[in-house]
């Protein structure tokens, strides 16, 4: 069976091809769904790629990654990874290695997106790539035990 990786998206991040196009480029969500598919199918893997607004969803649906055995979560949370102490307690309180995603780069932005509170118990970090850290962070994932 493939192995089944999650890709979550967190706030704003459905607005992705319209929003500061100049920080975030002019992919759209559905375009990295279509290159993730694409690179999916050649590593033999699996994705679910999933957004939301809301912080409790994304909650919810890293307890479903571990009760559905996924490999690994690929994350982007958006402004959530700066403020968001209970999306950390659910990637630490689940033993599926999440991996953190940013299109940008948040270390070269203003010094509030400096903070992540998701680093940490990441099992790695990619960001500033743009579409590009996430096709990099799903051949991390497809390569995890
Ligand atoms: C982001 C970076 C965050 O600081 C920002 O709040 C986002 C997008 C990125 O992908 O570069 O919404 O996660």
């Amino acid at each position: 069976m493939p192995a089944n990786i999650y890709v979550l998206n967190g706030p704003n991040l459905n607005l992705l091809g319209l929003r500061e196009p100049e920080i975030y480029g002019r992919d759209t969500l559905d375009d990295i769904a279509g290159m993730l598919e694409d690179r999916a199918r050649e590593l033999d893997c699996a994705i679910e790629m999933r957004q939301s607004n809301h912080e409790g969803h994304l909650i919810d649906w890293l307890h479903e990654a571990q009760a559905e055995s996924a490999r690994a979560v690929i994350l982007n949370a958006g402004a959530f990874t700066h403020s968001s102490i209970a999306l950390r307690d659910a990637i630490k309180g689940i033993a599926t290695p999440v991996i953190e995603v940013h299109l940008s780069n948040p270390h070269a932005r203003e010094t509030f997106r400096h903070v992540s509170h998701i680093a940490p118990v990441a099992i790695g970090s990619i960001s500033g790539f743009g579409a590009r850290s996430y096709l990099l962070a799903l051949e991390a994932a497809a390569r995890l035990a």
